[in-house]
């Protein structure tokens, strides 16, 4: 028998719902908000307005491109969080109230075990290459920069994290600095492509273990910024794209290094990325060359499965509901959510 999951999220500023049906993704529909790009940020009560206004159209539109009908649909999965609760609240009530309706199973998602189970989402006529276990994975985010071990779907083991600031985090506040629109990452990994990674150099951490901290690299890089301004006032403009190159190899560089350390530590040549910062082209270049030396057998997400969407819920709700992992009416979205 067939399973039909219809999966929403709604963490951060996109508003998105999926059908999956036995973990193939049969659509997945992404609403953007632009509202946020005069803000330089996520506005969090601007966030949960539009997604109000989003969800029902999002829902409809993911329903009639899969071509099925709300009777169909044998278990609704949601985001519970980690997220901005207001934006959470919207996608749990929806879930909430479509599961009472169709009085059909209610399934919660952590969003960065999401992120993580992309890796396992299928396409009717693909070919559907998916990692075995135990898979390591890098998952870097806005609001994340992690090491996990997959041991199996949906059994996760941490063994690294950021003690500061997140991977996005650090090319969204750099970005901002030089001027640039939020969010930063896309932006700074087009305008480095023109650039020379070796212009400039950035203090990077020196963290223990299978850590990673950003904000040092964060107050290096507006420290060389105000020294260099003082000499000429138009050195970002004079220098953006080596600015954008060299800031971002360096981003390269602290990701890197630790994921081939976790490893040359666990044995584990599975290895994948997940996350906004893994749609990253110069990241994406650097781990395939790595993949190549280190023999690894490498996992990189299609580009509409970096950011967030509701496709990556779905699958990871389809696993959940075959262990009959079910929430009740009673569930409340929660802003902090470990893996
Ligand atoms: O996973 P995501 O959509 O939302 C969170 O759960 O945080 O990640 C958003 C982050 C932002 O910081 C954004 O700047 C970054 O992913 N990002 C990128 C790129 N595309 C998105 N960073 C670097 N290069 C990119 N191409
Ligand atoms: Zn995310």
């Amino acid at each position: 028998m067939s399973i039909t999951i219809l999966a929403i999220e709604s963490s951060c500023d996109d508003t998105s719902a999926a059908v999956i049906r036995d973990g193939y993704v049969l659509s997945n529909l992404i609403a953007n908000q632009d509202v946020h790009k005069a803000y330089g940020g996520v506005v969090p009560e601007l966030a949960s307005r539009a997604h109000q206004a989003n969800i029902v159209p999002v829902v409809d539109q993911a329903l009639a491109r899969a071509a099925i009908s709300t009777e169909e649909i044998d278990a609704v999965a949601f985001t519970r969080g980690p997220g901005l609760l207001g934006s959470l609240l919207v996608g749990t009530s929806f879930a909430k109230g479509f599961a009472l309706a169709r009085n059909i199973p209610l399934v919660e998602v952590n969003h960065l075990q999401a992120h993580v189970m992309v890796h396992f989402a299928k396409e009717p006529g693909h070919e559907n290459r998916i990692p075995s276990f135990p898979f390591l994975c890098l998952l870097v985010s806005g609001g994340h920069t992690q090491l996990i071990i997959v041991r199996d779907f949906l059994t996760m083991e941490l063994i690294g994290n950021t003690i500061d600031d997140a991977a996005g985090e650090a090319f969204d506040k750099c970005a901002k600095v030089i001027g640039l629109p939020y969010p930063g990452g896309p932006v700074i990994d087009k305008l480095a492509k023109e650039g020379n990674p070796k212009a400039f150099s950035f203090a990077k951490p020196r963290i223990q273990g299978l850590d990673f901290s950003f904000s040092g690299l964060k107050t290096s890089f507006l420290y060389s910024l105000r020294d260099q301004i003082k000499e000429n006032e138009k050195f970002i403009d004079e220098n953006l794209n080596d600015l954008c190159a060299s800031l971002q190899s360096t981003i390269i560089e602290i990701l890197v290094s630790k994921l081939v350390r976790a490893s040359t530590e666990t044995g584990i040549k599975e290895i994948g990325i997940a996350g906004g910062v893994s749609a990253n082209s110069g990241l994406r270049g650097a781990l395939t060359a790595e993949a190549v030396k280190r023999e690894w057998n490498l996992f990189l997400p299609e580009f509409r499965y970096t950011t967030d969407n509701a496709a990556m819920i779905g699958v990871t709700g389809y696993y959940k509901y075959l262990r009959k992992e079910f929430s009740d009416q009673s569930i409340s979205p929660l802003a902090r959510f470990e893996i």
